[in-house]
């Protein structure tokens, strides 16, 4: 199997080479770069760890194996204990492999821990979850879970997020999340590796404190070495109502009523304009009645807000699409992302040749980007999560539209549950929340990234809300400890000696810590 990581790395090396010696070139024709080396290298990659994982699901390895590879991880801490604490502590996950725009640049100063941990443990019908090593990835939980007749109630739709650092000790949401919560909020239990190298199991009934510190913690009160997540039976479609909406008033009256409706299995929203959006609304069924079949996870099927977009005036509609491509259904298009990456890749003639290449890994995208290439980027792009109540929803409109001027937004409701973590209603009871996500380049005039991102965090502080941290944060330490409820994430700290062990989540995540 090593000629295919032979010929990613080849493919890859070709890319920096390229970047190092056409820079220009590749500035203005990134598609081209895209296209012709990281298609082909992420396809080769996905097909390899594809391979991978039905070995290791049909051989059943993972369970033996799981055992040895978390004595692997104890013992890499207790030789930095050994060794005298030198540096702190961080997961050896290349930077470039993870999903987040930025890469760290304490993997460099700390002493990286390696945690060789990616498949689907067991799956347990009678308790309805399923156990996972932290870094199997959403593609591999998919694909494994719905064979067998099964799901996670919220499914992130890249394929490439990770459950345990990504989602579960991060934030993870999706459409289902007005019903379910966040990702964090499927966690039934969680085995961490302490700073002294011991074994932790943690659940709502035993070190409950610890588990409830987790989400969140990102990694910084010990090493996540497996999880156990909630799942509930399958089906076939998802019989998804597109209802365009056309004035400000409408969207925010139709969404919050949605978001609401028990009923409703999946909510989201996709605003085009100040007065323009789409409302969605699905439910799960096995049985497509008399409504339309629409197989949108087809590599010719256009991107899926385009989609959308064409039932702003031809709506309302009613469509069924099968499960697993409606959980994808925003991969293709990275949301709307790939639009700068490759402008014409929503043309039909693109997507019949090369669509089934699509998307490249993020991953690999981040490769083609040089300093001074991200630095333009970021000056003219935001990518943004923030989560709002949802009563602060026009406010929250009006500002993005006031100091942006960016569409599509994704909107996307969640229930966030009362709880001690780092992130619960400032209300002591259960309130509905709303995800607006701003991804590509803002088209208000004199647009400063810096300014424009600054107050848009002070508005989400003054709300009540909070910032997804996978992307930028300017955030100060104040601000930051304001924004998150620290209380219980520094006893843990205390109690189970993390000081010298692992940074502060505010110091992995700020700005200043990333490249
Ligand atoms: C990155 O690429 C750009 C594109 O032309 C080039 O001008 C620049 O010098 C490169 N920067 C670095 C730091 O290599
Ligand atoms: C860590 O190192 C210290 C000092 O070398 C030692 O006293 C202690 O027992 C070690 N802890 C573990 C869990 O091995």
């Amino acid at each position: 199997m090593s000629i295919w990581l032979i010929i990613i790395s080849t493919l890859l090396t070709l890319a920096v080479f390229c970047i190092k010696n056409f820079g220009y070139f590749i500035v203005n024709f990134r598609w081209f770069f895209a296209i012709f080396f990281l298609m082909p290298a992420s396809l080769i990659y996905n097909i390899f760890y594809y391979v991978r994982s039905r070995l290791v699901f049909k051989l059943n390895t993972a369970p033996t194996r799981h055992h040895e590879k978390v004595l692997n991880v104890q013992r890499q801490v207790l030789e930095w204990n050994k060794s005298g604490k030198q540096t702190l502590m961080c997961t050896g996950r290349p930077g470039w492999k993870a999903m987040s725009i930025r890469e760290a640049r304490y993997k460099l100063i700390y002493t990286n821990i390696h945690v060789d941990l990616m498949d689907v443990l067991e799956v347990d019908a009678e308790k309805k979850s399923v156990r996972v090593e932290p870094l199997v990835s959403m593609g591999q939980v998919t694909t494994h879970l719905n064979s067998i007749g099964w799901t996670l109630p919220i499914v992130p739709e890249l394929d490439d997020l990770t459950i345990g650092c990504g989602l579960v000790m991060g934030v993870g949401i999706e459409s289902s999340s007005h019903k379910y919560g966040l990702m964090q909020h499927l966690l039934i239990s969680a085995e961490i590796v302490l700073s002294d190298g011991s074994l932790i199991k943690c659940s709502q009934l035993e070190n409950s404190d610890l588990f409830n510190a987790l989400p969140w913690s990102h990694g910084t009160l010990g090493f996540l070495v497996a999880a156990e997540l909630r799942i509930i039976p399958a089906k076939r479609y998802v019989r998804i109502h597109y209802k365009p909406v056309h004035s400000f008033k409408e969207i925010i009256e139709t969404f919050t009523k949605e978001s609401q409706n028990q009923k409703n299995d999946f909510v989201e929203g996709l605003v085009f304009s100040p007065n323009d959006a789409v409302i969605m609304t699905g439910t799960l069924t096995d049985s497509l009645g008399h409504d339309q079949l629409n197989e949108i996870g087809r590599y010719y099927k256009p991107w899926f807000y385009k989609h959308v977009e064409t039932l702003l005036n031809n709506g309302p509609k009613v469509e069924c699409i099968p499960l697993r491509q409606y959980y994808h259904r925003h991969t293709k298009g990275l949301f709307w992302q790939m639009q700068d990456i490759i402008p014409f890749g929503n043309n039909p003639i693109f997507r019949y040749i090369f669509g089934w290449m699509v998307p490249p890994k993020v991953s690999f995208l981040k490769l083609t980007q040089n300093k001074s290439i991200k630095d333009l980027y970021e000056k003219h792009q935001i990518i943004q999560d923030m989560l709002l109540p949802i009563t602060t929803l026009p406010q929250a409109l009006e500002f993005f539209q006031k100091e942006l001027e960016i569409y599509p937004l994704w909107l996307c409701p969640f229930i966030l549950f009362d709880g001690s973590g780092f992130v619960h209603p400032k209300t002591k009871e259960d309130q509905l929340y709303v995800d607006i996500g701003a991804y590509g380049a803002p088209k208000i005039k004199n647009y400063n990234s810096y300014e424009a991102l600054r107050k848009l965090e002070k508005f989400v502080l003054c709300n009540n809300g909070f910032q997804m941290l996978y992307a930028d944060s300017y955030l100060t330490r104040e601000e930051f400890h304001q924004m998150f409820d620290h209380r219980q994430y520094e006893q843990m700290r205390a109690k189970y000696k993390c000081e010298n062990a692992f940074p502060e989540v505010y110091d992995k995540v700020n700005r200043k810590a990333r490249s």
